[in-house]
């Protein structure tokens, strides 16, 4: 066994994942939002497979991935007229639809829960994966429990090596964070994790706003496993602050602890846009823009954040409408988990 995957990328490459797939093999495959480590739903040694390699507990479930909507009433028992709504409006897309589930969806993708995350993903090489497929593929985002999504091929390698069979390379994804999660399977239309689609489209299609759920510090009986705050953090300690006082905060840092642990303090600093006065000691990340080009840097921007041995990294996060309100999400879960 070598310590690579097969990094594997056009018809060919999509042929070749088919197969992986067919043959109980995990495959990860790019989507619009972060890399997923996919296993064929239905095999349930397969599915196994994504909890062992991904180090994820088994009542942590996973998200099934469609070729289209169609393709809905073979997972749930019953599509209300909200989900059926949502799914007109967002898919193919970076939305996650959690229905109730039909009988015959294992618990081994549910971790025995009677509802099942559905997403028909906007990306056109995971459409041709699943097209081709023709069942539903069990994906988490293709890295280690707790860790930050790949947004890159490249990220998986470095992640998860040889422990996934096939790597089909789509480049980045152009979104670059998470789906948003939306639970229509009760009398309240829920969000559970804010994502690549906002709040407010949501709201437009819906004709009301609907409840965010906030993200749970511990695990207890939280509403869904992945909204703990624990989650996507950098091995940096993230400090979320104004565009006004990083510089200032950069300052303090350097006063008050110049040696963290035995160990030095390294400064970092990720911002929408380049920040005056700060001192010489501190690293500044690229800008990351507003928005969507704040969602597509963030991962990388963390990841790079890592690889500089940034031990504090200060963070002005983007305005938060649209997708910013899914990065600032993001940014906070870090902070509390740092
Ligand atoms: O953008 C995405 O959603 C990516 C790509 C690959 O599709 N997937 C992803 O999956 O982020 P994952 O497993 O890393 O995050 C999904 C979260 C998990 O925390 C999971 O526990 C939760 O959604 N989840 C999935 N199905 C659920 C269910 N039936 N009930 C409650 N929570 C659920
Ligand atoms: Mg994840």
């Amino acid at each position: 066994m070598t310590d690579t995957p097969s990094v594997v990328s056009g018809p060919e490459g999509i042929e070749l994942a088919v197969r992986a797939l067919r043959t109980g093999q995990l495959v990860a495959l790019p989507t619009e939002t972060v890399y997923g480590l996919g296993a064929d739903a239905s095999n349930p040694d397969a599915v196994a497979a994504v909890f062992r390699v991904k180090g994820r507990p088994t009542n942590h479930p996973l998200i099934v991935h469609l070729a289209d909507a169609a393709a809905m009433g073979e997972w749930a028992a019953e599509v209300s007229p909200g989900a059926q709504q949502l799914a007109a409006a967002f898919w193919p897309g970076p939305l996650t639809l959690l229905v109730r589930r039909s009988p015959s969806v294992g618990d081994w993708v549910t971790g025995g829960r009677d509802t099942v995350g559905l997403r028909v993903p906007g990306d056109p090489v995971a459409l041709a994966l699943l097209r081709s497929f023709g069942g539903g593929v069990a994906a988490p985002s293709a890295n280690r429990f707790g860790k930050v999504s790949p947004t890159s091929a490249a990220h998986v390698v470095a992640d998860l090596g040889a422990e996934v069979d096939v790597v089909l390379d789509g480049g980045e994804c152009s979104i670059g964070v998470e789906s948003t999660i939306v639970d229509v399977s009760g009398a309240e239309v829920v969000v559970l994790r804010q994502g690549g689609v906002s709040v407010e489209a949501l709201a437009d299609v819906l004709g009301f706003r609907p409840r965010v759920e906030q993200a749970r510090a511990a695990v207890g009986e939280a509403v869904a496993p992945g909204m703990l705050a624990a989650h996507y953090a950098p091995a940096a300690k993230v400090i979320i602050c104004s565009a006004d006082e990083v510089a200032a905060v950069a300052v303090d840092l350097l006063c008050d602890d110049p040696v963290a642990d035995g160990a030095p303090m390294v400064i970092g600093v990720l911002s929408p846009s380049s920040v005056d006065g700060l001192p010489v000691e501190v690293i500044e990340l690229e800008p990351a823009g507003e928005g969507a080009d704040y969602a597509h840097a963030l991962y990388a921007r963390l990841r790079q954040a890592d690889r500089l041995g940034i031990t504090h990294l200060l963070c002005v996060p983007p305005l938060p409408t649209g997708v910013g309100a899914a990065v600032l999400d993001r940014l906070q879960r870090a902070a509390a988990s740092s």
